[in-house]
């Protein structure tokens, strides 16, 4: 497998679903190139090799040691991140992880410590805040034009089949880091919130499919988070995924259903454009203004401490039925 000189060469690891939007990702980054991954399983392995038309490597160890590959991009389960994020950096590859970053706090601190040592970028996969409308909503935020921000609201209801809920944690970690991060990054930090959660619709598995979560921020503003996988929302103005903040001097609205596809996406019911396009961007932010401009991630590894801090709290607070201050 060749490319060219001034191609950045990615490797994957792991090559499950959300593998097949950073395979697209990459095809559409002119300045990098999907050199080769490593799953598990061999038979996956080779099944995604050949629709990506990369190479499969026998072992991460292999992977992490070609020469070819400038970064890697982990993207197994959770519980698996931390593990080949050091293997990679360790390597002094730049990595890309999969969120949720990290299972602990200490996870994360550790890929920290690690990405300083080796001198390598290790960027959270943020990747929601890297859509268009979000740079926008942002600008309207720090250059005052919404005024004093009041409210945030980050909502999202995507039925999820049982069978693919069954690979993930609850909706608080799976999909509520989402929300954490967007929050850090569109209206800042929150002082203290309480959380509540239920199983609805899944008959097997344990794990809560809606949460809600109440925040007052440091600015003083509060906000609402609500995560699903319980159901679709067919609504006129559905609340598939919607972010709003509203301010003195102005309001937004970001909303996945402003570009939908009538065919399903991976597990979705439809294809939500923006889905695909915040992967794109996001890797695009890696290769060129991180791996090659030796800038900063939109969102960093600081961020994925505080947001994997805001989900420990929901947690104790669905736990001790209690507000929890952060
Ligand atoms: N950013 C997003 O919007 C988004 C969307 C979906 C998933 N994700 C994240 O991507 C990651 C993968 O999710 P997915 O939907 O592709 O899941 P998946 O179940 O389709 O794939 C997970 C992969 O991890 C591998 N794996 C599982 N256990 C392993 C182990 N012990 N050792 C090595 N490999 C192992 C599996 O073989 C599989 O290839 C998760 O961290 C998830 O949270 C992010």
């Amino acid at each position: 497998m060749t490319h060219s000189q001034d191609q950045i060469g990615i490797g994957f690891i792991g090559a499950g679903d959300v593998s097949l939007l950073h395979a697209e990702a990459v095809r559409r980054c002119p300045s990098a190139k999907l050199v080769g991954l490593w799953n598990r399983s061999r038979d996956r392995a080779a099944e995604r090799a050949a629709s990506f038309q990369c190479k499969t490597y026998s072992t991460p160890e292999a992977l992490v040691s070609d020469p070819a590959l400038h970064a890697v991009f982990v993207l197994t389960n959770l519980e698996t991140h931390l593990d080949y994020t050091l293997l990679a950096l360790e390597a002094g590859k730049h990595v890309l992880v999969e969120k949720p970053v990290g299972a602990t706090i200490s996870e994360i601190e550790q890929m920290k410590r690690a990405a300083a040592a080796a001198g390598r970028i290790c960027m959270p996969g943020h990747n929601y805040i890297y859509e268009a409308g979000m740079a926008r909503t942002r600008e309207l935020v720090v250059t005052g034009a919404l005024g004093r921000v009041i409210s945030a609201y980050v909502m999202y209801n995507i039925h999820h089949p049982e069978e693919v809920a069954a690979r993930y944690p609850g909706v608080i970690r799976q999909i509520l880091t989402h929300h954490s991060y967007m929050l850090l990054y569109l209206a800042g930090r929150p002082r203290r919130l309480a959380a509540l959660k239920a199983t609805l619709h899944y008959a097997r598995i344990p794990q809560e499919d809606i949460a809600m979560v109440q925040m007052e921020l440091e600015s003083g503003a509060l906000a609402h988070f609500c995560a699903s996988f319980a159901a679709d929302d067919y609504s006129g103005d559905p609340w598939t995924v919607m972010v709003k903040l509203i301010g003195t001097s102005g309001s937004t609205r970001y909303s996945y259903r402003d570009w939908v596809e009538t065919r399903p996406g991976i597990v979705h019911s439809q294809t939500y454009t923006a889905y695909q396009g915040s992967i794109t961007n996001e890797v695009r932010h890696f290769v060129e203004v991180c791996v090659r401009g030796g800038g900063e991630p939109l969102s960093t590894l600081d961020d994925a401490i505080t947001a994997q801090r805001m989900v420990e709290a929901c947690e104790r607070s669905v736990a001790e039925g209690r507000t929890i201050e952060l």
